[in-house]
């Protein structure tokens, strides 16, 4: 049946090298990046081969280099050059080149670098950055499409209230909800001290996060760009660096253009932020969609949040972006937890609009493994619950862009 044949694997990608090999492992980063639609080529060497046909599916090219090349940097050149004519993207690897030499390369055309060994996920990052500009006007290029996504903040009024937890797994179900849409989800860890996103999903702690969060001269698109790490390359994610830094070692300003930065990248910025209220939080909540409050049904949720809308109402921040989020909610059949629900909105002053209900060991045990529950425990009640809190956001989102558009 034609209908269930799966369509043949169309080359997106050319690497062109002198000898990839000598590239240990780059064969396996372009593996993954592009499964079988890569091909390797050898194009410095034979000159005339430089007729060098791109087939219309191909969209990049990947150079790599070494100091082997440095003595024929023309024919490099050459290659780079005729990709940009050809308005293909062109991603430069380079080894043990020297600093004239790269000078040369860059300014061949190239329109991004990468160093090599590859930083981990640095390859996934560019070309998924490349990928926006494909098709382009070449002068167009130049300037980044210009996204203007929503900023989410997640906000635990009571340390373990749940906070973290539902951070990850929002972005988590919004990431695969919006896969086939193009659009994209970030999730940063603001919880620069003893922030658990890393932990929850498993991923390394990136040594560039500590640059980025402490040199603000480094804060900028690549800057995150190379502080980001991905989880299962759809989620892109800014853990918290792995030696716990102060709170405010970022100030408000940097904060805000970290978020800038952020929002013409990604669609949706989930932010896990910190208990502690810093001289930047209000910043994240003026800037934000809607900032999430995760609250539980006790005597210190209900307190502390008593104290942070009398904090935003002192301040005059806009308390009316904030939507509150009760974990661990009672559920149907418990006519006291919901009486004290009940009580607790009305002595507060709130209406509360999403209920998660307990999810039981099965959180926990995903949590400590590393894995976000849609794929640890996929018909989990708490799962089910945050899933339809996402679908529902990009729902909003969409409709507000069609609304735009
Ligand atoms: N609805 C739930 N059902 C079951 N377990 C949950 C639920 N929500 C959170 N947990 C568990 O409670 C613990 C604390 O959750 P989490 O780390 O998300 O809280 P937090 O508010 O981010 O805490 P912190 O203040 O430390 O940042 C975790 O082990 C998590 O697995
Ligand atoms: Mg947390």
């Amino acid at each position: 049946m034609a209908l269930l044949k799966r369509a043949e694997h169309s080359v997106e990608a050319f690497a062109i090298s002198r000898n990839l090999a000598a590239f240990e492992d780059l064969d396996k980063e372009l593996e993954s990046e592009f499964d079988d639609g890569w091909r390797s080529f050898n194009l410095f060497e034979g000159r005339e081969a430089f007729d060098m046909k791109l087939p219309d599916s191909v969209q990049f090219v990947v150079v790599a280099v070494n100091a082997q090349d440095e003595e024929d940097l023309d024919s490099v050149i050459g290659v780079i050059r005729r990709a940009k004519e050809a308005r293909r993207s062109v991603l430069l690897i380079a080894q043990d080149i020297s600093p004239a030499g790269m000078h040369r390369l860059m300014r061949s055309g190239a329109d991004d670098f990468a160093p090599y060994p590859l930083p981990a996920g640095l390859l996934s990052e560019t070309v998924t950055r490349l990928r926006e500009n494909v098709g382009r006007e070449p002068e167009k290029t130049e300037t980044r499409r210009r996204r203007k996504g929503y900023i989410l903040p997640v906000y635990s009024v009571a340390g373990g209230a749940g906070a973290t937890t539902f951070a990850v797994n929002l972005a988590y179900e919004m990431a695969e909800h919006v896969r086939k849409t193009g659009l994209r989800v970030a999730l940063l860890d603001f919880n620069f001290q003893y922030g658990s996103v890393a932990t929850y999903l498993d991923l390394p702690r990136r040594e560039a996060i500590y640059e980025l969060i402490s040199d603000p001269a480094t804060l900028d698109h690549d800057g995150l760009a190379q502080a980001l790490t991905s989880y299962k390359k759809r989620l892109a994610v800014l853990t918290a660096p792995s030696d716990a830094l102060p709170l405010d070692i970022i100030a408000p300003e940097d904060v805000g253009k970290l978020l800038e930065i952020a929002v013409t990248a990604y669609d949706f910025v989930i932010v896990d932020m910190p208990q502690t209220l810093v001289v930047w939080s209000d910043l994240v909540l003026q800037m934000c969609e809607t900032f999430f409050a995760v609250l539980e049904v006790d005597m210190r949720s209900a307190q502390n949040m008593l104290r942070f809308l009398r904090a935003l109402k002192a301040e005059d921040l806009p308390y009316e972006k904030v939507q509150y989020v009760l974990n661990r909610a009672p559920g149907f059949t418990d006519l006291t937890g919901k009486s004290r629900v009940k009580r607790l909105c009305d002595s507060l002053g709130i209406d509360i609009n999403i209920f998660l209900p307990d999810g039981g060991k099965a959180v926990v045990n995903a949590c400590d493994q590393g894995t976000p529950l849609a794929d640890a425990a996929s018909g989990n009640a708490l799962r089910k619950e945050i899933r339809k809190v996402a679908i529902s956001l990009v729902e909003m989102a969409e409709a507000q862009a069609a609304a735009i558009a």
